[in-house]
């Protein structure tokens, strides 16, 4: 996969990363111990597809987690630390192949699985992460649940700040324009500038279409990907989570949706 098919945003990877650049040890923590317990043993290493620059990977190997990401950005990818516990390489998450498997977990946050283009493509990528994981694997994915349809002038678009080290602030703004139920398909926007007392000194906007899924395309998504979904959790903006049901109640809510996928037959 080439980098001109992916959003502009993540050619323009330093305003990107800088606009994620949040902790994130907190959250992997929390994974680390559900998979645990989930797994009945602690997990050896962790896969993380459209892993951009890395930035969960410390934090797991802090934790004694090997951490190998793939991703098809250049520019996102040559901005991650690295070391032997921290790996990376350059892919296409719907035909790769990396070594030093199997993985007990892979790990898939903010809603990166909805870059694939369509369901078909998600199922490819499914079945691609189980021949990487082990026979009782999880694979754990963050998405939005949608049955949007039509313009979404309407829906809020989501604005925050993240304060850097050089002084600067980064501001974000992500939105959704419209959807297309049927296709499963949503045209969304985000927008990165980089402020300097007061002063916008560097700008990104770029707008692409998303994958979008309702929660009823999960069971038969993850089975035709050879998983299973095990558990659901949400979590709400003050970060309480909660084990859930997998139903059309989680569609086009403000918040976080986690889906742990079972390798079918563990
Ligand atoms: C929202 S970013 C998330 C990065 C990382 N997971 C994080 O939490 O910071 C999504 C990433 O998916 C990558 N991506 C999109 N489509 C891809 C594909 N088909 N194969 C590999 N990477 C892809 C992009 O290059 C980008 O780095």
């Amino acid at each position: 996969m080439s980098e001109s098919n992916l959003p502009d945003v993540y050619g323009e990877a330093d305003l990107y990363c800088a606009a994620f650049d949040e902790p994130v040890e907190q959250e992997v923590q929390w994974v680390i111990g559900e998979c645990e317990r989930l797994l009945g043993r602690s997990p050896n290493a962790v896969l993380e597809p459209m892993c951009g620059n890395a930035r969960y990977g410390k934090a797991f190997a802090d934790r004694g987690v090997r951490y190998h990401g793939v991703d098809a950005s250049e520019e996102m990818l040559k901005r991650a630390t690295l070391h032997d516990d921290v790996t990376t390489s350059r892919g296409d998450v719907r035909k790769f192949d990396v070594p030093r498997g199997p993985y007990d977990i892979a790990w898939c946050p903010i809603n990166s699985i909805r870059h694939l283009p369509t369901p078909s493509d998600l199922v490819q990528h499914l079945q691609c992460v189980r021949r990487h994981v082990s026979d009782d694997g999880l694979y754990l994915v963050e998405t939005d649940l949608q049955d949007q349809d039509g313009s979404l002038e309407d829906v809020p678009e989501y604005h925050w700040s993240m304060p850097q080290p050089d002084g600067s602030t980064v501001l974000a703004w992500w939105g959704a324009e419209r959807a297309d139920l049927a296709t499963r398909r949503v045209w969304e926007y985000g927008r990165f500038e980089r402020h300097v007392d007061g002063e916008c000194v560097n700008r990104s906007e770029s707008r692409y279409e998303m994958l979008m899924t309702r929660a009823e395309d999960w069971t038969e998504l993850a089975a035709a990907g050879g998983f299973t979904v095990e558990q659901v959790v949400r979590r709400d903006a003050g970060g309480a989570r909660s084990v859930v049901e997998l139903s059309p109640d989680l569609e086009n809510i403000d918040e976080r949706i986690l889906l742990f996928l079972r390798v079918s037959g563990a």
